[in-house]
C-alpha cells in the first residue's frame, strides 16, 4: 500500500513517499481504508525519536496517531462494526499508522464517525477530543457551576475542552493569544485572558478545575490557583515532575492529576454523541494532503495553530 513513511528518526526530511506491506489483520481488528488523520505535537516528537525510551518503532514506520476511514474487512472476532462502516480511532503512540492507505484498528479503539462529520475532517478528532473529554469526565469531573480554567484554550485539546466544560455547565476562563480571543468566546468561554499581556498566575480568582495544555508551567504554580478540593490536570508535564506531584498530593486537598489519554472507543463514542448533538464543533486550521506532511508537521512544530491541522489521505 502507499504510505508516507519514515526509515529513521529525524527532521522533516525523513518523510518518504513509498510502498509498505499492508497491515496484517488480527481477529479483533478491522482493516480500514484511511481518509483522514492529523498532526499532533506528539506525532512530531515520535518522528524525532524523543519518545524512543517509551516507544521503539519498527522501521520503516508509518506515523499518525489518529485515523478516520471506512471499514473494508473485519476480523473474525469483531462484533460491533461491519464492512462499509465509517469509523475513527486514536491509535496511541505505540501503534500509529494514520499516514498510510490502510490501517488495522482494534475494535475496542474505534467509534462510528458522526453523520454530521466529513470523513476526512473526522481524522482530527480522536486524540485531542478524547483528551479533553477524559479530563473533564474522569480525572476532574466537571459539574454545573464549577469554575474551570483552560490554559492553551485555542489549540487542539483546548478547543474541545472549552466546549465540553461549557456543555457540563461550567463557567470557563480561557487563556489564549489575543488573535484567538474571539474564537474562544464563540466556543463558549466566559472570561478571556490574553497570555501575552496578562500572566494568569497573578490572578486572584480561584478555580475548581484547571486544564493546562502548555509545557513549562510548573504544577506548583497552578496549584495556588485552585480552590480547596480543586484539581489541576497536567497533560503536557515532564515525567520528572511525577514523584514531586505524588508527594505534594499527599499533603494537600488541592490535587494535581497527570494523565496520558488512552485508546478507548467507548470514550470516543461518548464524545461522538456530543458532536452529533452539535454541542461540540471541530476547529480546523487547515487540512493538508498527506504528500505535504513535512509542511504540516513543520506548522505544528512552529506553533500558532488554531484548533487542529488535518491530513487528507487522498
Ligand atoms: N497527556 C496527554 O494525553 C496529551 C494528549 C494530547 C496532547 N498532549 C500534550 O498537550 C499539549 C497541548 O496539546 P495540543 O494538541 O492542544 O497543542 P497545541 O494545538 O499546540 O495547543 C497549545 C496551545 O497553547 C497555546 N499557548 C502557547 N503558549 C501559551 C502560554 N504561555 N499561555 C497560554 N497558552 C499558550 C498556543 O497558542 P498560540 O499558538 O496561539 O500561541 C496553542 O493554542 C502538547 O504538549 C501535547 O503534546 C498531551
Amino acid at each position: 500500500m502507499k504510505a508516507m513513511l519514515i526509515r529513521k528518526y529525524g527532521d522533516l526530511d525523513v518523510f518518504e513517499w513509498g510502498e509498505v506491506d499492508p497491515p496484517i489483520l488480527k481477529e479483533d481488528e478491522m482493516l480500514v481504508k484511511v481518509y483522514g488523520s492529523s498532526v499532533n505535537p506528539v506525532d512530531a516528537s515520535i518522528r524525532k525519536g524523543y519518545l524512543k525510551s517509551f516507544v521503539r518503532l519498527k522501521l520503516p514506520a508509518v506515523l499518525g496517531v489518529d485515523a478516520s476511514g471506512e471499514v473494508v474487512k473485519v476480523g473474525k472476532a469483531v462484533r460491533k462494526f461491519s464492512v462499509g462502516d465509517k469509523v475513527y480511532a486514536f491509535m496511541g503512540i505505540s501503534n500509529n499508522g494514520g499516514y498510510g492507505e490502510f490501517i488495522s484498528i482494534p475494535e475496542t479503539f474505534a467509534a462510528k464517525v458522526p453523520d454530521n462529520l466529513d470523513l476526512t475532517e473526522a481524522g482530527v478528532v480522536p486524540g485531542v477530543g478524547m483528551t479533553a473529554y477524559e479530563a473533564f469526565t474522569v480525572h476532574a469531573p466537571v459539574r454545573k457551576g464549577m469554575k474551570v480554567l483552560i490554559i492553551g484554550a485555542t489549540g487542539g485539546v483546548g478547543t474541545y475542552a472549552i466546549q465540553i466544560a461549557k456543555h457540563l455547565g461550567a463557567e470557563v476562563t480561557a487563556v489564549c493569544s489575543s488573535e484567538k480571543i474571539n474564537l474562544a468566546r464563540q466556543l463558549g468561554a466566559d472570561q478571556l485572558v490574553d497570555y501575552r499581556s496578562e500572566n494568569i498566575l497573578n490572578t486572584n480568582e480561584r478555580y475548581d478545575v484547571i486544564l493546562n495544555c502548555v509545557r513549562g508551567i510548573g504544577f506548583g504554580k497552578l496549584k495556588r490557583l485552585l480552590k480547596p478540593g480543586g484539581k489541576s490536570i497536567v497533560i503536557a508535564g515532564s515525567p520528572l515532575e511525577l514523584p514531586l506531584i505524588k508527594l505534594s498530593n499527599l499533603f494537600s486537598s488541592k490535587k494535581t492529576v497527570p494523565f496520558f489519554v488512552k485508546t478507548d472507543g467507548a470514550v470516543l463514542e461518548n464524545l461522538s454523541q456530543l458532536i452529533r448533538a452539535c454541542h461540540v464543533k471541530l476547529v480546523i486550521d487547515r487540512i493538508y494532503s498527506w504528500k505535504d506532511l513535512p509542511e504540516a508537521h513543520a506548522r505544528v512544530e512552529k506553533g500558532g495553530i488554531t484548533g487542529k491541522i488535518g491530513i487528507a489521505i487522498d
